[in-house]
């Protein structure tokens, strides 16, 4: 009975809609051949059921899936690909007999359905990179308009993004597909709008050339890898991309000034291997990486994100080699953290430098910072006992160090524990299932889960605490022959 269903979905994204409609299909048993998914105002599918055919059955009783395929629907169903709706159903038809049906990575459905899924995250990943908002003026008031062209159906999923991050701004992003506008308070959903819509050239894009040219790093320009990462489709929009000719020009003398001067440093006796941001050198006062790092410091210092800084002392930022190929990501600062203004340097910190020695990892050549910047305790008498931070908090400082992987870079980032693990993932990744092994990070990067070194603290035995200060330093030296061959 091919084509005897049809399934109206609101829009190209409506995960709802599929989610309603695919629950009570795969419960009646509709095949996937039987089924035609329309898109409110895409060009029906001429092939498909005729336009009398039945609607989806009601829903009857649901079954569970597992989480993970509901992320990974969540992304697949904003691609582009028409078939995603079908592959979906298939999916979800398998793990109707099946719970572990996603388990398998060599079945070509679940491959391509993750496929799909990393596209979609991948072009997330341009928008939050390549929007760029010019400055206009209406009805009397400052807003900031941004044109973008995704690839995906992403923008109604990347919304929260950039209300997060441009709260107290009014701004408008137009896509040829749907436009969106928040105005500090409400987001609302327009129709979608041509590149005229959008304003060209204003003042804000002399700050963004400022910033650009602050933050280019002549070692680190790769032609190829910054047009893959860079599709010269953004280019028109990117006003800092005016800049890249005249900066690429000048890479090569800046690089060859920055190798002679760290090589001059290192001849002085300089400690450590790698640049760090103590010590990065600045030929021609530009200063680049470690400027902008220093800057996004400089920020996070004044951080009133959320509520804890109210009673820590003081912000605890990231620190270590601005090359680095390894990121550490811990819980947050603990008090004697909280008090020196650095990350693990209290008996948490003496376990992780005593672990990293032993798996051959040079702590200096690495960078290390916290999913959570300022310290949470509550006072009993004299001493401050550690909280953990709750959800509302990780997801108020993951602003920080999204900026900080996203000037670092690391080709590998580590979760020390739960805490970090949820915020580098943006869900709650069980340790004992997840350490040891790479996993794919929602930006694309990736990532490694192992314990924290305060639960070797914790641990009340000896016996127990050998045991999984063994299993942590086995997780590092993994980790280390995993940059090494990443680099290699
Ligand atoms: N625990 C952490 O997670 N980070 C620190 O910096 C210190 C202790």
């Amino acid at each position: 009975m091919i084509g005897a269903h049809r399934v109206a979905l609101a829009a190209p994204d409506d995960f709802d809609g599929w989610r309603d409609a695919a629950r009570a299909l795969a419960e009646a048993g509709v095949p996937p051949t039987a089924i035609v998914w329309d898109v409110a105002g895409a060009e029906p599918d001429l092939f498909g059921a005729p336009a009398e055919a039945a609607p989806p059955p009601a829903g009857g009783a649901s079954f569970a899936v597992p989480r993970d395929f509901i992320a990974l629907a969540k992304a697949a169903i904003c691609h582009s690909d028409a078939e995603r709706f079908a592959l979906l159903y298939a999916l979800l038809l398998k793990l109707r007999s099946n719970r572990r049906a996603l388990e398998d990575r060599a079945d070509p459905l679940v491959d391509r359905l993750e496929r799909l899924a990393k596209e979609v995250r991948r072009d997330a990943h341009k928008m939050h990179a390549f929007v760029r908002f010019r400055e206009v003026e209406a009805d009397g008031e400052t807003r900031f308009v941004a044109w973008f062209e995704p690839d995906h159906h992403i923008v109604r999923r990347e919304a929260g993004f950039f209300v997060r991050r441009f709260a107290n701004m009014r701004w408008s992003i137009l896509t040829p597909e749907v436009s969106i506008h928040w105005d500090g308070a409400t987001l609302s959903e327009g129709p979608g709008a041509t590149r005229r819509d959008a304003p060209d050239g204003d003042p804000v894009e002399e700050t963004w050339k400022t910033y650009y040219a602050s933050i280019f790093n002549p070692a680190r320009v790769k032609v190829k890898a910054m047009l893959k990462e860079m599709p010269k489709k953004y280019w028109a929009n990117m006003p800092e991309t005016a800049l890249v000719p005249s900066l690429l020009a000048g890479a090569q003398a800046r690089e060859a000034a920055m190798i002679a001067t760290s090589r001059s440093q290192e001849e002085s006796a300089m400690p450590r291997r790698t640049p760090t941001p103590d010590r990065v050198p600045s030929p021609g006062g530009g200063g680049n990486l470690a400027a902008a790092w220093a800057a996004l410091k400089q920020d996070a210092l004044g951080c009133t994100r959320c509520h804890l800084y109210k009673c820590a002392t003081q912000t605890v930022f990231g620190e270590g080699a601005l090359d680095a190929r390894i990121l550490f990501v811990g819980e947050q600062p603990g008090d004697q953290e909280d008090l020196a203004g650095r990350p693990f340097v209290g008996p948490a910190g003496e376990v992780f430098n005593a672990a990293l020695e032993e798996a051959g990892i040079d702590r200096s050549a690495t960078y290390v910072t916290n999913a959570v910047k300022h310290f949470k305790f509550v006072q009993r008498g004299k001493r401050r006992i550690h909280q953990s931070p709750d959800a509302g908090e990780i997801s108020a400082c993951r602003w920080w160090i999204e900026q900080e992987r996203e000037l670092i870079r690391p080709p590998l980032t580590v979760a020390l524990g739960a805490t970090a693990a949820r915020s580098l993932f943006g869900k709650i990744m069980a340790i004992g299932k997840n350490r040891g092994v790479p996993h794919s990070l929602p930006d694309g990067g990736e990532g490694w889960i192992t314990v924290h070194p305060s639960f070797l603290l914790r641990l009340p035995d000896e016996a127990a605490r050998r045991d999984e200060r063994r299993k942590f330093v086995d997780d590092l030296k993994r980790i280390r022959e995993r940059a090494e061959a990443l680099a290699a």
